[in-house]
């Protein structure tokens, strides 16, 4: 089948794209800080090294020795007779439900790029008072800017690989590490400077609990755009040039770095400002618009800035969160590009609607048992649909294709033997261990 390619860059590009998201900026620091900065930081960066990228590996793979869509790639390769594994791919109805609750807050960064622009809150009293006011009082306002992420990300999506997805990363990406950059760099001028770095690097493990090492692996996966099938979908995407060893750890470090920079860069701001980094998920949204409010000039600048790379972060993952769904019902179900995004966009608008109100004073109705149906979608993708996919994919590629087809084709993407089997031995026992962990662990213990 032909199929329009990513260059080899562009692959990166956009791949490093779909990984560095609101998870990298918004949840990161806020996680790290709730459970105590160091050890739970070392967990993550354990985890990312040993079972994310095998994960991430095994995902690029999959797609660019198939260069097919989810479905059809598991059916590829699965020995004859074993063919019902083709319901692996359907793990990319995770990223389907993800992008219900994601476009949302992508909604709130636009509003917030239009209201950093003409104001700060002058407190973090103001702040919380503005953030909880949108999210639990104004419908109106979230409804118009979801509809214009929403409608972003189609657009997007609809102009196809490389006029859409490729050229939008080759100038989101850039844009947006320039930005951290610049204000990582300013931060270093902050006494307050060494104070983040400890918080973050020194582990202090009487402050981990055994819920923020799972916290911490969760994140891992989910910071790694793993178990969605959206990597895997970019990679039947990209060409022969591309190689799955290079590729991951170009992504994974990129992810990384930035998720590192972004941290250490608002908690020298919060603590030069007096402020707690234990904020929880207020940080981005009312921690930091009220310490832009105290640097002056400078914070007026930064915060809009600071506000358009979160969105360019979360549109380059929203983005790669759709295409999956796309993919799927162009290739296997033969629905033309256009109606495929314009379909698939208007049904996740929908229930990203539905999501958005159930938070809204007044429409507690929308809830699914104790949970308001926004947390309930969060639950469902985050922490049962991914860790679901990434095992299905673990499982598979350890157990059910042929070890010996899997090392030929490795060998001819950085794989030497050695790698291969420390590669191997990560996703056929590391990796599902490590899931079926989380999985059992959220399922009974609640949302992580
Ligand atoms: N990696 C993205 C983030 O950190 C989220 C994501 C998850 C994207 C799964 C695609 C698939 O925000």
């Amino acid at each position: 089948m032909k199929k329009g390619h990513f260059s080899k860059a562009g692959f990166i590009l956009a791949s490093a794209g779909s990984a560095v998201g609101l998870g990298n900026i918004w949840k990161f620091p806020y996680i790290a800080g709730d459970n105590g900065g160091g050890a739970f930081v070392l967990v993550y960066l354990l985890t990312v090294a040993f079972v994310g990228i095998p994960l991430l590996a095994a995902e690029i793979a999959l797609g660019n020795m198939t260069q097919r869509e989810p479905v059809s790639a598991f059916e590829h390769v699965a020995p004859s007779g074993k063919k019902q594994w083709r319901f692996a791919g359907f793990s990319f109805l995770g990223s389907f439900t993800l992008l219900t609750f994601y476009s949302v807050v992508i909604g709130w960064l636009y509003y917030y790029i239009y209201l950093t622009l003409f104001h700060l809150p002058t407190s973090i009293a103001e702040a919380e008072a503005a953030f909880m006011g949108l999210v639990t009082g104004d419908a109106i306002t979230q409804i118009f800017f979801h509809a214009l992420a929403m409608l972003t990300v189609a657009l997007v999506v609809a102009g196809g690989i490389q006029k859409g997805i490729e050229r939008i990363n080759t100038f989101m990406m850039p844009a947006l590490i320039l930005i951290i950059l610049v204000m990582f760099f300013y931060a270093l001028s902050f006494d307050t400077f060494g104070k983040a770095v400890s918080f973050m690097f020194d582990p202090d493990f009487s402050k981990l609990t055994a819920y923020g090492v799972l916290v911490a692996v969760g994140h891992a996966f989910f910071t790694l755009s793993i178990g969605m099938a959206a990597i895997m979908t970019y990679a039947s995407f990209s060409g022969k040039q591309t190689k799955v060893l290079s590729s991951s750890l170009w992504i994974t470090g990129i992810d990384t770095a930035i998720a590192l920079l972004a941290g250490l860069m608002m908690f020298t701001f919060m603590y030069n400002f007096g402020m707690d980094p234990q904020k929880g998920a207020g940080l981005v949204f009312i921690s930091m618009p009220a310490v832009f409010y105290q640097m002056g000039a400078v914070g007026n600048v930064f915060a809009v800035l600071f506000f358009v790379a979160l969105t360019f972060a979360g549109l380059t993952s929203a983005i790669s969160i759709l295409e999956p769904t796309v993919a799927h019902l162009e290739e296997r179900r033969k629905i033309s590009r256009t109606k495929a995004v314009w379909g698939s966009a208007a049904i996740i608008y929908l229930i990203g609607f539905f999501a958005l109100l159930s938070q809204v004073k007044g429409f507690g109705f929308l809830s699914v048992g104790e949970k308001s149906l926004f947390d309930a979608i969060d639950l469902l993708s985050s922490s049962i649909m991914l860790p679901l996919g990434g095992l299905t994919l673990a499982l598979f590629l350890g157990w059910v294709v042929d070890r010996h087809n899997l090392e030929r084709f490795l060998e001819g993407h950085g794989f030497t033997k050695v790698i291969f089997n420390v590669w191997f031995f990560a996703i056929r026992f590391v990796a599902p261990v490590a899931i079926t962990t989380i999985m059992l662990y959220s399922l009974f213990f609640g949302s992580l």
